[in-house]
């Protein structure tokens, strides 16, 4: 569900007709709908609302400021990865008892910010860390609440650069090394143990490996209540998928329904979700002008090739090239009549890998048509690059009949800004 249409054969963003966007602004350029945000927060949330829960929105999948803001007003918590993550979250607006900081890699530095920002738990992923958190909460005189990362070992069945809850995966820890670890941080005045995590994977598409890894996240959690430790939060992840092609993932309402089934004995529980994609998904485009039309003729055996030319590559999204991932692209005024041509949509990058679509179907585009890229509202800008020297495409965000640039195109200028030539070189 989104709320990017065609009206007279013109793509709109909710009232805004994207071709307006893109003459004011230019190309490439990444296109959210607040109302698509909203409207897929909400049913998220309250598909849980009959029990304690906490959303706290995956900042990684877009983490633009007006974005964040937009989700903290739906009150959203947030879901952070680095000392940069919490600085965004709470710039926003989202408050530091709503948020959680997962990741294999913290430094003390982002442990102490954290910490003094006063964050809901530390979703802590290896004992060494464990040890590391002691040592900044006993140096800030603040108890550090922490819930230990496990790795329940189950196969989200998703693509392997995603999944992250299988043994050979570098996340979290065995249930047994993190059942141990939390007994000896009973110990530590500074170590508060509030909840347990996990998280398995991202774009699945089917129930079963969230409730499996509840199952065993639940297991443990009994196990540590019964050892006494006052567990009130038990944090299952992101993950839910989105359709970008012929994907059929369950509704927000079936996948919270399963969960809470399992979660009927523990009233007292709260669960925290971590959602990125199922969020952003599906609330962003990315609209590219098409450059240049080309076909390599068919030589012996081998057919012929076109190539649409775009002014957005590789570096403006890189799941295709990255994950071989598929995303819609169709051009934003309608192309009339039933013909199609069979190409690669490429982008000016010096790769072989540098294309946003491969022996794709399309309407006969020509150069100056502009092209949009669907489901590219996460995972999206924020994996973009200034790789060959390209400065970084603009965002906007559309609410209603109003747009709003919420990030300005980069310049040449920002390119070279942080660097210097020694002198006298
Ligand atoms: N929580 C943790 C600890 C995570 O590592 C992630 C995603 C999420 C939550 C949010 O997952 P989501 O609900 O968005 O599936 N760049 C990849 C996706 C990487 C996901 C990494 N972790 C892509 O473009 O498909």
């Amino acid at each position: 569900m989104h709320y990017f249409q065609y009206r007279q054969g013109e793509l709109h963003a909710e009232e805004v007709p994207v071709r307006k966007i893109v003459e004011a602004v230019g190309t490439p350029v990444y296109i959210y709908s607040a109302a698509t945000l909203r409207r897929h927060f909400r049913v998220f949330d309250e598909a849980f609302s009959d029990i304690p829960h906490l959303v706290c929105y995956s900042v990684k999948a877009n983490s633009n400021l007006a974005v964040l803001r937009l989700l903290s007003r739906e009150g959203s918590g947030a879901d952070i990865v680095s000392g940069g993550e919490l600085y965004r979250a709470l710039k926003a607006g989202i408050p530091p008892e709503r948020i959680v900081f997962s990741g294999v890699g913290k430094t003390e530095q982002e442990i102490e910010e954290a910490l003094s920002a006063g964050i809901l738990m530390f979703n802590v992923e290896s004992l060494g860390e464990l040890e590391a958190l002691s040592r900044v909460a006993q140096r800030l005189g603040k108890p550090a609440p922490f819930a230990i990362r496990v790795n329940p070992d189950v196969d989200p069945r998703t693509h392997p650069y995603i999944s992250t809850g299988l043994k050979k995966n570098k996340f979290g820890l065995p249930e047994e090394v993190a059942l141990k670890a939390y007994l000896k941080a009973r110990e530590d005045p500074f170590l508060q143990p509030v909840g347990v995590d996990c998280h398995i994977g991202s774009q699945l598409t089917e129930i079963s490996p969230f409730v499996e890894a509840l199952r065993r996240l639940k297991a443990l959690y009994l196990r540590l209540k019964e050892e006494g430790l006052p567990l009130r939060y038990l944090d299952l992840g992101g993950g839910l998928g989105i359709v970008y092609g012929e994907e059929e993932p369950p509704p927000p309402e079936e996948y919270a329904r399963a969960l809470k089934e399992e979660l009927s004995d523990l009233p007292e529980t709260t669960l925290i979700l971590e959602p990125g994609r199922v969020i952003a998904g599906n609330a962003g485009i990315l609209v590219t002008r098409v450059l240049y039309v080309k076909s390599h003729p068919p030589k012996g055996e081998e057919p012929g090739r076109n190539f649409v030319i775009v002014d957005a590559g590789m570096n403006d999204l890189i799941r295709p090239a990255f994950y071989q991932a598929y995303h819609r692209i169709a051009p934003v005024r309608e192309i009339p009549g039933e013909e199609t041509i069979r190409a690669d949509v490429v982008g000016p990058i010096c790769e072989s890998g540098d294309f946003l679509a491969r022996e794709r179907n399309l309407p006969p585009v020509s150069p100056g048509d502009y092209l949009a890229v669907f489901s590219a509202g996460a995972y999206g800008f924020v994996m973009s690059s200034n790789y060959n020297s390209r400065p970084r495409a603009a965002e906007v965000l559309v609410d209603g009949e109003r747009f709003f640039v919420v990030r300005k195109r980069e310049t040449y200028e920002d390119l070279v800004r942080l660097e210097e030539i020694p002198e006298g070189l």
